[in-house]
């Protein structure tokens, strides 16, 4: 329902600035990314229905996908220990359960996840922020025990640092930082939190380009923001490369990082070489594609050869096969050499052939009752030949 209103343009400013205040809380010559409507609303219409946009909101019945119905609104540890998901008094809540009493209650504040796969919750005391003991798993339409606590205890302390904002948010803005138990322990401005990825996390601080265009409203060529295709491949990468890297240490927040930036100015590059085969398929994104001879062979691959991120483009393996093909075309030499075998349709899915979807060992979830955690299933960007889901792919098609 929220997406539907989102995407109707009268509301849409409302939406992407769920802040709702007319001073980017940045400030350093960034502009919100609400005021980016204007002229290019044919971005913006479509942005709001992106996984990133959607990546973290403030928790409510539209933005968290579980259930809150009685009997689908819980997670068992043991018989007698369990997390029931609650309204109470219009308040969304987990509460703790033991032997039938209640032990601990947190409230659900803060959503990480647009929902594709997962979701975990936050929540505040007073200036710090701890994941919830519940998170959910889409696929398996279940709560399951939150990533990184015990199976058999609820815990409600896991102590959340700027991370999560810094990679699934544009801003917090960090008040203080205290070692406890010699872990760093972050505090913030409540107040400053801007929810989801909004453009200029892309773009970089945007004011002196609106302003300059706002003035000048009959310049076509754009001023003070950079062009893409001005980028070398190394700086295109980079824009992605900020956050599908995977984890790094930061020399400074990547907050402030826009295109053309060094990347190594704001993450400790990686020092030690990871084999292929133990790069994880979650967050990796830009090593496993770098690792591949579509990358190394053509001078001009880059993440926005597949992607446009201003538009949700998810499960749509013909879209992005057209895009394959805009190198590998059928009727030269080096085309695909299953074509005969697979026939036409071929132009429909390159995709579950040659990126196929890939188990996760750092992110898995661990349903009730289980005792094997399951991984999350991410598609792979070591694109190559894999005849075990080649074998799979005909297997299902002609049954
Ligand atoms: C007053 C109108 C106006 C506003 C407001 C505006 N832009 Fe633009 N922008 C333009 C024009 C005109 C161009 C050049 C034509 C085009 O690419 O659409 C442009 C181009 C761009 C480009 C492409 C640059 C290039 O050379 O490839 C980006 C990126 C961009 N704008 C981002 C933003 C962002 C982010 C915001 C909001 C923070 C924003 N703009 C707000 C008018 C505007
Ligand atoms: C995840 C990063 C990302 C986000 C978020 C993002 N962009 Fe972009 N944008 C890009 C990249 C990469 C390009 C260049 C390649 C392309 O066109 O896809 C681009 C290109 C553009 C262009 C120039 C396109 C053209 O064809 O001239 C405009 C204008 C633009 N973006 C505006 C926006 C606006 C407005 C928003 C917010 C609603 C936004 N972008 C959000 C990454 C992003
Ligand atoms: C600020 C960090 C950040 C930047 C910069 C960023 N991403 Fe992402 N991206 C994420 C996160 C976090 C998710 C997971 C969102 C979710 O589902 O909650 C994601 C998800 C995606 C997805 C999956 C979308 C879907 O609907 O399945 C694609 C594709 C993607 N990113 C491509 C890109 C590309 C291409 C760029 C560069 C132009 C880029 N990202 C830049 C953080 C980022
Ligand atoms: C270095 C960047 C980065 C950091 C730090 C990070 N994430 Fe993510 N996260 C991603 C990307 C990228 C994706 C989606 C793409 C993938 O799975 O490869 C993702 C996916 C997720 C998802 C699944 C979303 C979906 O529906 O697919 C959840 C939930 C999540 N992250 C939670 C967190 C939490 C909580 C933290 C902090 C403890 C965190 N992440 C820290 C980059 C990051
Ligand atoms: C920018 C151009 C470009 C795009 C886009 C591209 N490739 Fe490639 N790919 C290449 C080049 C160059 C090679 C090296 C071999 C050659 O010259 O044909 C290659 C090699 C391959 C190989 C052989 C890999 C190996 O390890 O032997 C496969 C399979 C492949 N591509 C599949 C794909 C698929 C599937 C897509 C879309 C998801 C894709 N490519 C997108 C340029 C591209
Ligand atoms: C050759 C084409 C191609 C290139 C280049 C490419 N991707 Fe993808 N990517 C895909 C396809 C195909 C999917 C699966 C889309 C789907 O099924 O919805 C995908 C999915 C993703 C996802 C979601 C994965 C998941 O399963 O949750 C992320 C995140 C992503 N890409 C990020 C990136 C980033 C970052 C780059 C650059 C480092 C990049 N991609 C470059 C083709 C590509
Ligand atoms: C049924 C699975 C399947 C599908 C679908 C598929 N491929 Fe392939 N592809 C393979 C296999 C297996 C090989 C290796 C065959 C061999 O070496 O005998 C291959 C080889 C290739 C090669 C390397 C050719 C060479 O000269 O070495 C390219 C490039 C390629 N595929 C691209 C594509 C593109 C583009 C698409 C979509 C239009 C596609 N493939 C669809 C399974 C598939």
């Amino acid at each position: 329902m929220l997406l539907i209103i989102c995407m109707s343009t009268l509301f849409f400013s409302q939406c992407l600035n769920r802040q709702s205040e007319v001073n980017d809380v940045r400030s350093n010559g960034y502009a919100g990314s609400e005021t980016c409507v204007s002229c290019h609303r044919n971005f913006t219409a479509s942005y709001a229905a992106t996984a990133h946009h959607n990546s973290t909101s403030p928790a409510s019945k539209q933005t968290i996908k579980g259930s809150f119905e009685t009997d689908s609104n819980v997670y068992a540890y043991k018989p007698n220990l369990k997390v029931q998901m609650e309204e109470r008094d219009s308040r969304l809540l987990q509460v703790a359960y033991l032997d039938g009493r209640e032990k601990q209650s947190a409230p659900f504040d803060i959503v990480v996840g647009s929902g594709r796969k997962a979701q975990t919750f936050l929540y505040w005391i007073d200036d710090q922020i701890y994941q919830l003991p519940v998170s959910y798993f889409v696929k398996a339409r279940a709560w399951v025990n939150s990533p990184n606590y015990p199976a058999d205890k609820v815990r409600f302390d896991r102590n959340v640092p700027i991370g999560c904002f810094e990679c699934h948010g544009s801003y917090i803005k960090r008040t203080s930082v205290e070692v406890v138990n010699n872990r760093l322990s972050d505090h913030f401005d409540k107040n400053s939190i801007l929810y989801g990825i909004d453009c200029e996390r892309c773009h970089g601080p945007a004011a002196k380009h609106v302003a300059y265009q706002q003035q000048h409203p009959d310049e076509k060529k754009a001023k003070y923001i950079a062009s893409f295709a001005s980028l070398s491949r190394e700086d295109q990468l980079n824009m992605c490369s900020v956050c599908h890297s995977g984890l790094h240490d930061t020399k400074q927040t990547t907050f402030f990082f826009r295109p053309g930036a060094k990347l190594s100015a704001f993450i400790h590059p990686d020092t030690t070489t990871v084999s292929l085969a133990d790069i994880d398929v979650h967050g990796n994104q830009l090593q496993l594609l770098k690792s591949s001879e579509c990358f190394i062979k053509s001078n001009t691959l880059n993440c926005s050869t597949c992607h446009n991120t201003h538009v949700n483009e998810r499960d749509d393996p013909a879209l992005f096969s057209k895009r394959c093909m805009s190198c590998h075309q059928p009727d030269q030499d080096h085309f695909c050499k299953m074509a005969e075998k697979v026939g036409p349709s071929i132009v429909n899915n390159c995709i579950d052939c040659h990126m196929p979807t890939k188990e996760s060992k750092l992110i898995t979830l661990r349903s009730q009752g289980q005792t094997k955690p399951t991984p999350n299933l991410v598609r792979t960007h070591y694109i190559a030949v894999y005849p075990d889901e080649t074998k799979r792919f005909l297997k299902d098609r002609d049954r």
